[in-house]
This record gives C-alpha cells, sequence and structure tokens, in this order.
C-alpha cells in the first residue's frame, strides 16, 4: 500500500468536506482548504492507541513527564532549543493559547502586531478579547519572496502596542523566517517592552536547505520576553486529538499566562491525545522524513505545473503544505476568483483574501495530498484556465 496513497474521508466528519457547501455552495469540489493532511496519521500512532485501547478505563489522566520529555527531545534534536520541562503546560489547541496569551499579557485596548496576509484567528483573537490589530503588510521583493520592512514596523509602534503575534513558520506565505530577520523583529520588540507570542505549529514542515530557528532560542533576553506555542497537529497530521503546549521560561509570563487559563480551565487533556503525541515525538522520526520527502515531490511538482499556467504565479514554500498561489495576472476580483476555481475548475482553496487585505488576489492550495490527487486537481484548474482563455 502506498503510505501517502488516497485515502477517502468523504464519509467522515472532516470539516474540509463537511463544510463543502455551506463555504463553497456545492458539493461538487474538491475540497483543498483546511490545513490538515489528506494523509494517513502514522501507524505507529494508531497502533499506540489500538494498545492504550486494551484497557477498558477511558479516566482523568495526567499528561506525563514522559509525554512532555518526548516533545522537548524532538524540540532539542530538530531545533536545538533546550526548553525545560517546567516551562511547558498542556493546551488544546494553539489558537485558544493565543487567546489565553493575550489576555495574560495585554490590557483591552492595547495594540497587538499583526503581519498580514496571516492564519486568519490571528486576527479574530485580538479582536475577539478587545484589543486593536496593528496591522503591518508583508511585502514580496522582487523575486516574490515575502518581506517585513523593520522602519515601517518601527514607525508604526505606538505607547499602546504591547503584544506582537509571530507566526513561524507564517502560514499562508511559506516563510521560514530567518536569524537576521528573527533578530531584528526580536530586538525591535525588546525594546518597546513588547511581548512575543510565538505560533510555531508549522515549525516541522521546513523544507531543506531552510531551518526554523525559534524566536525563543535567539537569546537569554528573547527567551524571557516569548510565549512559544508548538504541537503535533501539523508534524504528524494529528489534529483531531487537541493537544498542543505552550512553553514559557519566565515565571513572570508563565504565572500570568497560568492564571488566564485557569479562568477557562484547560484541564490536561484526553487520554487518547496522550498516548498519541508521546508515541509520535518519540518513534515519529521516519515517518516525518518519509512525509517531508511526498510534501516536497508535491511541491516540485506545483512548480512545475506553474512554468506551463503563467496565469498563475507561484514561488514554492519554504514550510508548509500550502501553496500560496498569485491569481493577480487573472484580473479577477477576490469574489469572481473564488467563484472561478469552485465553478469552472470545481476546486475548494481558501481565498487569499480570508487571510487579511494584502492576501487579494491569491489562492491557497492545501497540497498534503496523495500526488495522484494533486495531480487531479491540478489538470482541473489548467481546464479552467484554459477553458476560459487564460493561458
Ligand atoms: C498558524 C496556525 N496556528 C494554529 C493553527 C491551529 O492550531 P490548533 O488546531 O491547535 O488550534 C493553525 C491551523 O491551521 C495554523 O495554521
Amino acid at each position: 500500500m502506498d503510505e501517502f496513497g488516497f485515502i477517502d474521508r468523504s464519509g467522515s466528519n472532516a470539516e474540509k468536506y463537511t463544510l463543502r457547501e455551506k463555504l463553497f455552495g456545492t458539493k461538487e469540489v474538491e475540497p483543498m482548504w483546511v490545513a490538515d493532511m489528506d494523509i494517513a496519521t502514522p501507524e505507529v500512532v494508531l497502533n499506540a492507541i489500538g494498545e492504550r485501547l486494551s484497557h477498558p478505563v477511558i479516566g482523568y489522566e495526567m499528561m506525563s513527564d514522559r509525554a512532555y520529555e518526548s516533545q522537548i527531545g524532538w524540540i532539542r534534536e530538530r531545533h536545538g532549543f533546550m526548553m525545560k520541562r517546567e516551562w511547558l503546560s498542556y493546551s488544546p489547541s494553539v489558537v485558544a493559547s493565543i487567546g489565553c496569551a493575550i489576555r495574560a499579557l495585554s490590557d483591552e485596548d492595547d495594540e497587538v502586531i499583526v503581519m498580514d496576509p496571516v492564519y486568519p484567528p490571528f486576527y479574530s483573537m485580538v479582536k475577539n478579547n478587545h484589543r486593536r490589530l496593528l496591522l503591518h503588510p508583508l511585502q514580496q521583493d522582487s523575486e516574490g519572496k515575502y518581506r517585513f520592512d523593520i522602519d515601517l514596523l518601527r514607525s508604526q509602534i505606538t505607547p499602546k502596542t504591547k503584544l506582537l503575534l509571530l507566526c513561524s513558520p507564517h502560514n499562508p506565505i511559506g516563510r521560514v523566517w530567518s536569524h537576521d530577520e528573527l533578530n531584528a523583529i526580536g530586538s525591535l520588540c525588546l525594546e518597546h517592552n513588547i511581548r512575543i507570542i510565538s505560533d510555531e505549529i508549522h515549525s516541522d514542515i521546513v523544507y531543506t536547505p531552510h531551518r526554523h530557528i525559534p524566536m525563543a532560542s535567539l537569546s537569554q533576553e528573547l527567551l524571557e520576553n516569548t510565549v512559544t506555542l508548538i504541537g503535533p497537529g501539523k508534524t504528524f497530521n494529528m489534529a483531531g486529538f487537541s493537544i498542543s503546549t505552550v512553553c514559557i521560561a519566565s515565571k513572570e509570563l508563565r504565572d500570568a499566562y497560568e492564571k488566564e487559563a485557569g479562568r477557562v480551565h484547560f484541564g490536561d487533556g484526553a487520554v487518547l491525545s496522550h498516548v498519541a503525541f508521546e508515541t509520535a515525538y518519540t518513534n515519529g522520526a521516519q515517518w516525518h522524513q518519509r512525509l517531508m520527502e511526498h510534501l516536497r515531490h508535491n511541491a516540485e511538482r506545483i512548480e512545475v505545473w506553474a512554468a506551463d499556467n503563467p496565469a498563475i504565479g507561484f514561488r514554492p514554500p519554504e514550510a508548509t503544505y500550502l501553496a500560496w498561489l498569485d491569481c493577480k495576472k487573472m484580473g479577477l476580483g477576490d469574489r469572481e476568483l473564488r467563484e472561478f476555481f469552485v465553478r469552472e475548475a470545481r476546486i475548494g482553496m481558501s481565498p487569499g483574501l480570508s487571510f487579511g487585505k494584502e492576501g487579494s488576489g491569491f489562492m491557497r492550495l492545501n497540497f498534503a495530498v496523495a500526488s495522484e490527487k494533486l495531480e487531479m486537481a491540478l489538470a482541473k484548474i489548467s481546464g479552467a484556465l484554459k477553458g476560459n482563455g487564460y493561458v
């Protein structure tokens, strides 16, 4: 059996499939939007779950030190960041942790820096918690690579600016921030007493030669100034286990976070998630290596395809399994663009505008699928482009 071959999820409650009609107005679309993979969760994880189920009691269980140590080891080996057990706590969701950290480390009406375009809950978490968005536009350089503008950002900061919400690596643009970039933005935050919430959920889906650098690993000052959010959801395709961790080295920030988390009571998580978490970080390395080869192959395939379809601009991502397709040459408005892909290509992608104003004219395609499915989707898009004169 092909480990990364086609999997039919249409009969499950997969959000990607279930919400098709609501989002795209029809079930007749290949859903390539939500950022999970149409790829089986590693067999070692599924087997460990089976073994745990041979014990008949599914009660309250603690997340064990061994489970935390499995993640500490993984992060140390891959990203050179030495986390300590006491810095870590369980969270059911990175987005929930973002909300908690925002409330813990800022006051109502404070400003939170968010880089546009970005994963949509970055905006809603700021707004829903009654903070103000300080939007920093990411811009493409002459080679199409997205950059932030540190001088512009410096000029945007006010005395009300208290937090930076960093997406590292960055969804949807697929950037892996370099050492110099992280240093520049980290130093600016230290200068202005701005705390950093660094969402590093995509940090294991990084293509060589790029290397993820945890913001908190850059210096002692940045370690003390950063809340890092990490989890196995993207790495091992196990978002459905709802398990992640929050890493806070500073006792002051950790106490503030924990006080806030205590208000909603995250508890210690679910038994089967603990098993999945520990197994994946302990025994998932080989699977993950094969996964990365598969994803790289798919990204390269899109690159070749895009060269034959000049209406679509594509720069292979440095990280993530998300292709950020530049459709501006098609000359359509955002609504027409989205409808074009639904009606003419029958592919359900995330519209660029849903990631912010700077996403206008883009579509995000999730390529974590079997290669034959990707081939089919690309053929459908080519057909629609050619059929409508976009060549
Ligand atoms: C940047 C980013 N953060 C967080 C999440 C979701 O994390 P969780 O499911 O743990 O809330 C996603 C999912 O796509 C994401 O892209």
